[in-house]
């Protein structure tokens, strides 16, 4: 027998039960002072990795100093998206109860991809992902399965459509096929990127995803839309999805689903709804109409890691054709084979990964915890806050909006009225006004472009963002637009 009790390797348990009380301490700390690190982190390229062995060590090291490392060489190069003036992108939280549970996550390992593998696993997945439906008004014909990602679930739900539509192509794939004319999938030029890249990955080819127009108000236009169906049909393609957004992500633009999905309904098209940020919304009685018509879409996705509060990765799937969905994906070699096979839900038939993590413990801690009243009251506070900077926006002379505000995310651009200033002087004034505001650390704002026009955008979603943050953000702003326009 090998005895290993002298080699070094895993942790003791009472040096576990130490650091790990150690470390509770340290992240209880680090969530109510995230405020004390400046929120973008300011490392240079390469600075992290220079700093670190290029080796790993022959012979282990005390835990003590690699959490010493962890403090001197690892959180310098974090941005900190659990600070309340992260106001990026899409702002996230990693609440108090979702960072507990992922800690038992860890700790349990659990694998699910079979039922037997963890039965709680997959049983939890489907109890939180049913009671995170009920919360958003969907139907129960919506069947729900966790991926990590927005994307996956995306790619998957386009993979469905491949399927639904030339249901051998899991046996013959779509290359060198006269029988299969080329696919076509629709979405808005405000979708996200990640609609390009599902067809991509899907063999549809960059050039298989039409881009239909939007509106004034960066909607998707329905007729456009028919209109393009038409003409595809016409010149012999062959359309079979569309994916509407609800909430895109530069400025939340709400698409008409309810125009769009008569479309589908029409043209005989999978209708999936990319509602990754906005979704929870619905959650508020007097927000329902986000999710309007949605009841009729094939798939959709909404992403708890986004604006519900859970720590990153967690994107809830639901689909009402789930076994068109598992005809397109489940292959089960013997070693894995059950005899409870048909009886339960094995979760590896659901997707292209086989192993996954306990992801629905999270979403399950924090519903339970914050309740649905609690979700509300803070996307109901962020949209409240968010409608203030706009006013702030609204109200002066040297700033301007530029799209409407219709949940928690603000875009707009200092425009001083008293020069007159191309697109070219004002993209490059606005950027200069972005680094600056940022390199304060106090707060981060992100960018995007709209219809040409550079455009700051100021995200809200992180649980401890509160109007002294934002106000903040808006004393920064014109601080030094008023001296980068002084300099201009
Ligand atoms: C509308 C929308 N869909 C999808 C995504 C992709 O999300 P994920 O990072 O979960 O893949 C994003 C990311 O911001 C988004 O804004």
């Amino acid at each position: 027998m090998v005895d290993l009790k002298h080699v070094p390797g895993d942790m003791d348990t009472e040096s576990f039960r130490r650091y790990g009380h150690e470390l509770v301490e340290w992240i209880a700390d680090y969530l109510s002072h995230s405020e004390r690190y400046p929120v973008l982190s300011r490392v240079q390229p390469g600075e992290v990795r220079d700093a670190l062995p290029k080796r790993a060590p022959e012979h282990g090291e005390d835990f003590d100093l690699i959490l010493a490392d962890f403090e001197r060489v690892i959180l310098p190069g974090i941005t900190h998206w659990n600070h309340p003036g992260f106001l990026g992108y899409f702002a996230i939280t990693g609440s108090s109860p979702g960072v507990l549970a992922e800690f038992l996550t860890a700790a349990l390992n659990a694998q699910g991809m079979l039922w037997r593998t963890s039965p709680a696993v997959t049983e939890l997945e489907e109890v939180a992902l049913a009671w995170l439906r009920q919360l958003l008004g969907l139907p129960a014909s919506f069947e729900g399965v966790i991926y990590d990602t927005a994307s996956t679930s995306s790619l998957h739900a386009l993979a469905t459509a491949r399927h639904a539509a030339v249901p051998d192509v899991r046996q013959r794939g779509l290359a060198g096929r006269p029988d299969v004319p080329p696919l076509r999938v629709y979405c808005s030029d405000h979708a996200h990127s990640s609609i390009d890249k599902a067809v991509m990955a899907l063999g549809l080819g960059h050039a298989g995803l039409r881009k239909i127009s939007a509106d004034e108000a960066y909607r998707m236009r329905a007729d456009a839309l028919q209109q393009a169906i038409a003409e595809d049909r016409a010149a012999g393609l062959r359309p079979i999805a569309v994916v509407a957004t609800v909430g895109t992500t530069s400025t939340t633009s709400v698409d008409p689903v309810p125009a769009i999905a008569d479309i589908c309904a029409a043209e005989q098209l999978w209708l999936h709804v990319d509602a990754a940020y906005a979704g929870v919304a619905a959650m508020l009685p007097d927000r329902r109409d986000t999710l309007a018509g949605c009841d009729r879409a094939d798939s959709l996705v909404v992403n708890p890691h986004k604006w519900l509060f859970t720590p990153f990765d967690l994107s809830a799937f639901y689909c009402r054709r789930m076994d068109t969905l598992r005809e397109a994906f489940s292959l089960t070699p013997e070693y894995l084979k059950t005899s409870e096979a048909g009886a339960v839900r094995n979760l590896m038939d659901t997707g292209v990964q086989l192993g996954r993590r306990f992801r629905a413990l999270k979403l399950w801690m924090i519903l339970r915890y914050f309740g649905a009243e609690g979700i509300r009251e803070r996307l109901a506070t962020h949209m409240q806050l968010a409608g203030t900077f706009a006013h702030w926006v609204d109200e002066s002379r040297d700033f301007e909006r530029l799209a409407p505000v219709p949940f928690s995310v603000v875009c707009f651009r200092f425009h001083p009225r008293d020069r007159p200033l191309s697109e070219q002087d004002l993209e490059a004034l606005n950027s200069r006004l972005l680094d600056a505001v940022n390199r304060t650390g106090e707060v981060f704002l992100s960018h995007t472009k709209l219809d040409g026009r550079f455009s700051l955008r100021l995200a809200i979603g992180h649980i401890r963002t509160t109007e002294r943050h934002v106000a903040r953000a808006w004393e920064l702003l014109q601080q030094h637009a008023e001296r980068i326009g002084g300099q201009a």
